[in-house]
């Protein structure tokens, strides 16, 4: 059974922003965002708690009273370049006060809060990825009273709703279905840092979207751990929950990040194949194309059930396109495991690769496996599967020439107001010249040619 937080609880933390408020500081805050989506839709929350409290944003870290890091622990580097981050940071607190926060996937992990409580004294608040809610309260304390507030526990946490969001997109909203992960794939450290699967109510959900399409928002994204195990009640599951979003009137495209190739059942595609505005790009980790690997990675399905999954989606739902996340390097990865990998990228045609080094994880089951395989052997496969997925994304662009492909305009190109740009609903960036009143509609163009990162349209 899966527990809300209270809504007194949710309540009584709108009081301490009132409060603070109040207090009319004019502060200003800073949020630096580490790693995936959901992150990204966390930090979308704290700045609307620190907007309703009063704060305005900083365009750069120097200029802010208010720093919070919302950290990620997906790999390695990130760890090394958050602790210079906060490093840097402590003169800037000498000289004005600056209050430091430290959020998000780290804050969950032991061995980074002894670290923080060890040698890094200007970190004033930390808490996890469940009680983001309480942050109003802390920052309360730290403001009115001197001390460290520090709240991580109880990884496992509940589900919150309805705190204040201040959205950095204003076409496309990110809108987090569920929690945490019950996978425990032997890299990942994900099922330590966001607790155990926890899914929001579908009215919830509902009643999010529905206020997204008043607000103007056309598209959404659908965010989780493992969106196809999402469970919001007994009888309701994600391919329910696709099918009322796709009934909800002004939200053109869905999008949904990321499901797990082992619960990808054929309700969720028959779903996709019969609804209006689920794009029809489908983001289906691989992690490795070796059986052998995928099983000491805890995967749950082999190389040919991949594969398998790949051909059902495509008869079902023609014009769909994949991409994908591959770790290479995993410990005990042979060359001809690695070649599996290749070997999978080339029949399934992605349209995207991101690619991976393995990176070891602390108190993850691969940790204490053997084989680890040498850095550079691990940055040559890494080159070798770049260079095959690069060829076959631009293979799969000259596709596009001359077609006539619908998209949502989104704005002006960031390099050249007169260019605007949008995307298809396989998510190619489409740009090309038009009339600034396109900017939100749906339309139709006409690919002329294909660049390194985007196709270019013209209008019919
Ligand atoms: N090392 C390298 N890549 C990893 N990922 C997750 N854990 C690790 C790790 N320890 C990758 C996976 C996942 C993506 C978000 O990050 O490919 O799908
Ligand atoms: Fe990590 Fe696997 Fe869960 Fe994804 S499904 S978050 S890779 S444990």
């Amino acid at each position: 059974m899966i527990n809300t937080v209270p809504k007194e609880e949710i309540e009584k933390q709108y009081e301490y922003m009132k409060k603070i408020k109040d207090l009319g500081l004019e502060k200003t805050y800073f949020i630096y965002t580490m790693g995936c989506k959901l992150n990204e839709n966390d930090s979308e929350k704290i700045a609307g708690m620190l907007t309703e409290m009063g704060f305005t944003e900083a365009s750069t870290v120097s200029d802010a009273d208010i720093v919070v890091y919302n950290t990620c622990s997906i790999r390695e580097n990130a760890e090394e370049k958050v602790f210079g981050k906060l490093g840097e940071l402590k003169k800037q607190k000498e000289e004005r006060g600056t209050i430091i926060c430290f959020a998000g996937c780290m804050s969950q992990e032991p061995h980074v809060i002894e670290k923080i409580k060890k040698s890094y004294s200007q970190v004033d608040i930390l808490f996890g990825t469940h009680n983001i809610y309480k942050f109003p309260e802390m920052l309360y304390k730290k403001i009115t009273e001197e001390g460290k507030w520090f709240d991580v526990w109880n990884i496992d946490g509940e589900i919150w709703e309805g705190v204040p969001i201040k959205r950095a997109d204003k076409k496309s909203a990110s809108v987090t279905i569920m929690n945490g992960c019950n996978n425990f794939c032997t890299y990942c450290i994900v099922p330590y840092t966001r607790g155990r699967e926890r899914s929001r109510k579908p009215e919830d959900i509902i009643e999010e979207v529905k206020g997204l399409a008043e607000e103007g928002y056309r598209e959404v994204m659908l965010l989780g751990q493992n969106v196809n195990s999402y469970k919001g009640r007994e009888d309701y599951n994600f391919a329910n929950l696709l099918s009322d979003i796709d009934q909800i009137p002004g939200i053109d495209i869905i999008r949904f990040m990321s499901p797990h190739p082992k619960d990808f059942k054929d309700d969720v595609i028959d779903v996709i194949a019969s609804s209006k505005h689920i794009c029809k790009v489908i983001h289906l980790p691989l992690q490795s194309g070796s059986s052998k690997v995928l099983k000491s990675m805890n995967r749950g399905y082999t190389k040919e059930q991949y594969l398998e999954l790949v051909d059902k989606i495509r008869a079902k739902v023609p014009d769909v396109a994949f991409t994908t996340d591959i770790i290479v390097g995993f410990p005990g990865e042979t060359e001809e495991d690695f070649e599996d990998t290749l070997d999978v990228v080339r029949r399934v045609d992605f349209e995207q690769v991101f690619m991976f080094i393995y990176s070891v994880r602390k108190g993850t089951r691969a940790e204490k496996m053997e084989g680890h395989i040498p850095e550079e052997i691990k940055s040559e496969r890494f080159s070798r599967l770049k260079e095959l997925a690069d060829g076959m994304v631009d293979e799969g662009n000259k596709k596009y020439i001359g077609t006539i492909q619908k998209i949502l305009v989104e704005g002006e190109s960031k390099t050249n107001s007169e260019v605007l740009t949008g995307r298809t609903t396989t998510n190619k960036i489409v740009n090309f010249v038009g009339d600034k009143s396109l900017i939100g509609k749906e339309i139709e163009v006409r690919i002329v040619s294909q660049h390194v990162w985007y196709l270019k349209g013209e209008t019919i």
